[in-house]
């Protein structure tokens, strides 16, 4: 067995994680928003007032800084005024994008606010550039924030909210280079500069701008975005999904990945870091102070839908490999995290890489779900400096880091430092030298996350197949810390 050299340098700090790496987006895709979240007052699923109460509580243990919606793709073709009113005359219609279901608007814009109230959560609304108006998306805002006389707000009142949200993120369209409307960057410019024109700051509230960003690796769309509109943005968005096969002939199951398949899914993961880069020094030339943050409100696993699904649901299992793939992106969002200031995982109740998986009144919590839990230490924490020499991991001729690390400081001075082994069949050894914690070093305990197969994964009869336990596989020596990862594990040590 190798062995991977880790430095901690705890005297060395290198900014904040902002808490909202670790956000979600939930869209009005499948049985996301609706048994999802929604089950209705009527319900026999427990609720409050509509929203089920297992799925709250869970996602209050992972601490949930923001929470996207209501698309995805479904934003552009969303018209708010639609889902606010009396439920029973709210219009029935047909989710074109997403399996051509009806959509009864059941779930809106207050019902949506009281979800982001019970989560304790702040909301993050896309607004529709795509098929919607300049007028429409202004009004949003207004009947969302105006404090005071006027159409929107009085509107508001009438429908039972006397005083306004306080509503900071705001996205001005999504994917407009795709489903949000086809657009040449050059096109959509000139329409963010236009749009967020009207999407006003009204009283104390003061929105952040999110422009629709790239897709993968569109530098071009960055570039002209940039250039064209860097000033009157706060936030510009990036979309990364990742996809083991290819994503209109194949993208390979989410269940018992082959030994390839595995391997390439945590290339694939690891490719975010080279799109973070090398959109970050193209945002740098506009925007050297980095003031603009990169929000990756997409990002996650994608992989075929479970047999006999509604394609046009996108309900896929998740495992140990989706921890892992979550795991790593955690630590590349750190290592940028002077420029990353927002990322939402695609999505967090029964779509691609969720959290829950729910099943009627039945709900389970995906290993995924682990990760964040685990992980939620390192939110709004000081990160610190961390050299990681990793032993390889190869496939085929092919070679990736096996180990991928992070540390960080949390306001109570306890150090983490979360490990991931990606390498699916052997263990590894990491050796952490740490600098500058000396009088901690006795107070050591961690967790962990693995599987002995592939293909883990919990299901509504075994819920429990994959989940945390102690982590008891290390020793300390003078200020070396030594960790044994089992294949395939994601692990949390802390420090004092
Ligand atoms: O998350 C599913 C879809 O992926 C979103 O609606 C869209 O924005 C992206 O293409």
């Amino acid at each position: 067995m190798m062995t991977n050299k880790v430095v901690v340098n705890a005297d060395i700090e290198k900014g904040i994680i902002n808490k909202n790496i670790y956000g979600h987006f939930s869209e009005h895709l499948g049985r996301c928003i609706y048994e999802g979240f929604w089950v209705g007052e009527d319900s026999p699923i427990p609720n409050t007032n509509g929203i089920r109460n297992d799925v709250v509580a869970a996602l209050k243990n992972i601490d949930i800084p923001v929470l996207r919606w209501p698309g995805g793709c479904f934003a552009d073709e969303y018209h708010w005024k639609d889902g606010i009113g009396p439920r029973e005359s709210r219009k029935r219609m047909v989710n074109t994008h997403w399996g051509g279901v009806v959509e009864n608007n059941h779930f809106g814009t207050h019902e949506f606010m009281m979800l982001c109230d019970m989560l304790e959560t702040e909301p993050y609304i896309c607004g529709n550039v795509g098929s919607g108006t300049v007028q429409e998306m202004s009004e949003w805002v207004e009947y969302m924030t105006f404090d005071g006389e006027s159409p929107m707000a009085n509107w508001r009142q009438e429908n039972g909210r006397e005083k306004p949200w306080d509503l900071k993120y705001f996205g001005v369209g999504n994917e407009n280079w795709g489903c949000g409307g086809n657009m040449r960057p050059e096109y959509y410019a000139d329409l963010y500069r236009q749009y967020q024109t009207y999407v006003r700051n009204y009283g104390e509230n003061k929105i952040y701008k999110i422009a629709g960003g790239a897709n993968i690796d569109d530098y071009r769309w960055t570039e002209v975005l940039m250039r064209e509109a860097h000033w009157l943005m706060d936030g510009l968005s990036l979309h990364y999904y990742t996809i083991p096969g290819d994503f209109w002939k194949g993208k390979g199951a989410a269940l018992d990945p082959s030994e390839k398949e595995w391997f390439i899914t945590m290339k694939r993961a690891l490719h975010i870091d080279e799109l973070i880069t090398k959109h970050s020094t193209i945002m740098d030339k506009y925007d050297p102070e980095k003031r603009i943050g990169m929000i990756v409100d997409e990002w996650g696993t994608w992989f075929d839908v479970e047999p006999g699904t509604n394609p046009g649901f996108l309900y896929q299992q998740n495992t140990i490999r989706d921890a892992l793939v979550a795991g790593v992106h955690f630590h590349i969002f750190h290592d940028h995290s002077d420029r990353v200031q927002m990322a939402n995982i695609a999505q967090t109740v029964n779509v691609l890489q969720a959290m829950i998986l729910t099943e009627g009144e039945k709900m389970i919590l995906t290993p995924t779900y682990h990760v964040f839990e685990m992980f939620k230490v390192h939110q709004d924490a000081t990160k610190l400096d961390i050299d990681v020499k990793s032993n390889t991991y190869e496939l085929d001729g092919e070679e990736l880091p096996s180990v991928s690390a992070s540390a960080s400081r949390d306001k109570a001075g306890k150090v983490n430092i979360s490990l991931c082994n990606l390498n699916h069949k052997e263990e590894t050894e990491v050796k952490i030298q740490l600098r500058g914690l000396q009088d901690r070093i006795e107070k050591i305990s961690g967790r962990l996350l693995t599987a002995s197969e592939t293909n883990a994964h919990n299901t509504f009869d075994q819920p429990e197949n994959v989940k945390p336990e102690a982590l008891e596989s290390f020793t300390v020596e003078g200020d070396e810390l030594t960790v044994t990862l089992p294949a395939m594990a994601v692990a949390v040590v802390t420090i004092g």
